[in-house]
């Protein structure tokens, strides 16, 4: 049996990544750093629910050890933060929450997967974002972690292709999930924001976790695709 392990599988893209690859039959375990909530979906899914904080190291060393004797065919590298501020207001801590979270977390798991998914000839999908190629106003820390993983995803592709190992981006657009009530802005400003991402998406409309979620599982089973990044965005990338 195939086996998947999703970060921040307990909510929105990765929640739906999870119930897809369940049902298709892969083995699916989820990480997330809330207790509860990793274990609501962990019962709602039936999948093994594992408590892990993208910003500890001592937390992705347990995640990876889990597959130590079994090997792993996939890697999503979804949880992420996100939030929306002007460069004025950038603190000291938002540049370690950002980047710790963002890309060290990632890149940490990575490292110490390796092994684990070289057994298995594995793939890696990172979950990047169209904020990547398309500016927007108050999202620039964000972009920048965002972008980094574009780029350490197509080196690694290369360093990690002799053991067997694929790995890929999905850079998903405005898509309806928790998310955009965590970016920081009053009601008022996340229906502005509703409004100026509608109305600038070739599709006319958000997409949904699920959509996302059948790209990330393509992109995994894809067998000659690596360093790639596909965009799941209505068509902003195309503008
Ligand atoms: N929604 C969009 O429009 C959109 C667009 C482009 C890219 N993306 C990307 O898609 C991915 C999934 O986002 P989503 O929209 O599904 O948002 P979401 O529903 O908020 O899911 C994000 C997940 O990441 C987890 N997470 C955050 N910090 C963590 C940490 N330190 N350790 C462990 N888990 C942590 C969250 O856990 P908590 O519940 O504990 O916070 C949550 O489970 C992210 O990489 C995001 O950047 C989303």
């Amino acid at each position: 049996m195939q086996n998947i392990l999703i970060t921040g599988g307990n909510s929105g893209i990765g929640y739906a990544t999870a119930a897809l690859a369940k049902a298709r039959g892969y083995d699916v375990t989820i990480s997330g750093r809330n207790r509860e909530a990793v274990a609501v979906a962990e019962e709602a899914l039936g999948v093994t629910g594992i408590v892990a904080d993208m910003q500890k190291t001592d937390d992705l060393l347990r995640l990876a050890d889990a597959f130590a004797s079994t090997g792993l065919n996939a890697l999503v590298n979804n949880a992420a933060v996100a939030k929306f501020m002007p460069i004025t207001a950038h603190t000291d801590e938002d540049y370690d929450v950002f980047f710790s979270t963002n890309i060290r977390g990632p890149l940490m798991l990575i490292q110490f997967l390796v092994p684990a998914l070289a057994q298995r000839s594995g793939a890696i999908t990172n979950i990047s974002s169209a904020v990547t190629n398309n500016g927007l106003p108050n999202a620039s820390l964000y972009a920048a972690t965002k972008g980094a993983m574009d780029g350490f995803s197509r080196s690694l592709a290369v360093e990690l292709a002799p053991q067997g190992i694929r790995m890929n981006c999905v850079s998903p657009g405005a898509i309806d999930t928790p998310l955009i009530s965590k970016l920081g802005l009053s009601e008022e400003q996340i229906e502005a924001v509703r409004a100026h991402q509608k109305a600038t998406i070739p599709l006319g409309r958000f997409g949904t976790p699920e959509e996302v979620a059948h790209v990330i599982l393509a992109q995994l089973e894809a067998k000659y695709v690596t360093g790639a990044v596909w965009h799941v965005d209505g068509g902003v990338d195309s503008i």
